[in-house]
């Protein structure tokens, strides 16, 4: 029996790209666990350090796959196969995954994964109903990626507009470094938003030609505006914290939505997805749902726990390697294509 035929497909997959140390059980493409442990570590220092990163993973990456096979019931030797990221991310962060991935299926004498990171995050759609038909359109917004791709197949892609400058929530978490928020300042960003007017103040939007984004002119103006303000108001931004919020917001989202309207009147395709750490946004989800309603698109976004990093993503993904027989060598690294 070759192992695509085998009966009960039972996968540990670990996500480690970056500063989430995650581990997840999927049994014939359903999720029976998903662990996550985050790193505070970072906040004190306003962004990702990666050699804390890395050796953070190291020390997390035991107890968090013991809590999801615990969660799940499952054993080791139960095991078809393991999972893990192979890229993007920070390398020290990648290998941790990479590494302990290896040994243990090279233990159990069981195959071993390797899912794009970026792949797992469009995926995603595929662990819960309702699940898109393909071809469809994933805007996938991260910390470090921002692109509307087409997607043909599970592992079929086109990407038809990219950030040409910071990613999504890269220009999230700077809006709200400037507004002396903690980090990631994201989900702050988003929890303040809900209490301000989106129209409070106006920035200017990029003038990006096809479907393209650009963030850092939204960031630059937005840094200049408060510093003027501040000269005048010391206390501007405690003052204006939640408006701030809610109009830098509005101001992303018209951007992000602007673009996907564009490629979707353009392919034709109404199938319309959110994915990556951004599409956590209430305001960006809200966004999608009511212009999907409006121009007739059928629209999909993953539950809250897939939309962040997390491993379910890299299990649903590794479900479907599995039932092609796509596998690694031991001597894999683990970098994107
Ligand atoms: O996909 P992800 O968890 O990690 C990467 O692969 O980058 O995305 C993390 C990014 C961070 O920039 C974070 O601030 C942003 O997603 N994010 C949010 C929200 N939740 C997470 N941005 C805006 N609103 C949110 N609710
Ligand atoms: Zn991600």
């Amino acid at each position: 029996m070759t192992a695509n035929l085998q009966k009960d497909i039972l996968i540990l997959a670990i996500e480690s790209s970056c500063d989430d140390t995650a581990a997840s059980i999927i049994r014939n493409g359903k999720i029976l666990s998903n662990k996550v442990a985050s790193q505070g570590i970072h906040e004190q220092y306003g962004g990702v350090v990666p050699e804390l990163a890395g050796r953070a993973h190291q020390q997390n990456i035991v107890p968090v796959v013991d809590v999801a096979l615990h969660n799940a019931g499952v054993s080791l030797h139960q095991l078809s196969a393991i999972a893990f990221t192979k890229g993007p991310g920070l390398i020290g962060s990648l290998m941790v995954g990479c590494s302990f991935a290896k040994s243990l299926a090279q233990s159990l004498s069981i195959p071993l994964i390797g899912i794009h990171h970026m792949e797992a995050h469009v995926l995603a759609h595929f662990i819960d109903e309702p699940k898109p038909q393909f071809p469809f359109l994933c805007l996938t917004v991260s910390g470090g990626h921002t692109q509307i791709v087409k997607m043909n197949d599970y592992f079929s892609s086109e990407i038809l507009g990219k950030t040409i400058d910071d990613a999504a929530g890269e220009a999230f978490d700077k809006a709200a470094k400037i507004l002396q928020l903690p980090y990631p300042g994201g989900p702050f960003v988003d929890k303040y938003a809900k209490l301000g007017n989106p129209k409070a103040f106006l920035f200017p939007q990029p003038n990006i030609p096809d479907l393209d984004y650009s963030f850092s002119g939204i960031k630059t103006s937005f840094l200049y505006f408060l510093q003027k303000k501040m000269k005048e108001n010391p206390s501007f931004i405690e003052e204006e914290l939640y408006d701030l919020c809610a109009s830098i917001q509005y101001t992303f989202i018209k951007h992000l939505m602007k673009k996907l309207v564009q490629a979707s009147v353009q392919t034709g395709i109404k199938e319309i997805s959110l994915a990556g750490g951004v599409s956590a946004n209430s305001g960006l989800r809200l966004a999608i749902e009511e212009e999907g309603e409006k121009r007739a698109w059928n629209t999909y976004i993953p539950a809250f726990e897939y939309c962040t990093d997390n491993a379910a993503m890299i299990a649903i993904a590794a479900h479907y390697k599995f039932l092609r027989g796509e596998f690694e060598t031991l001597q894999t690294a683990p970098f994107a294509r």
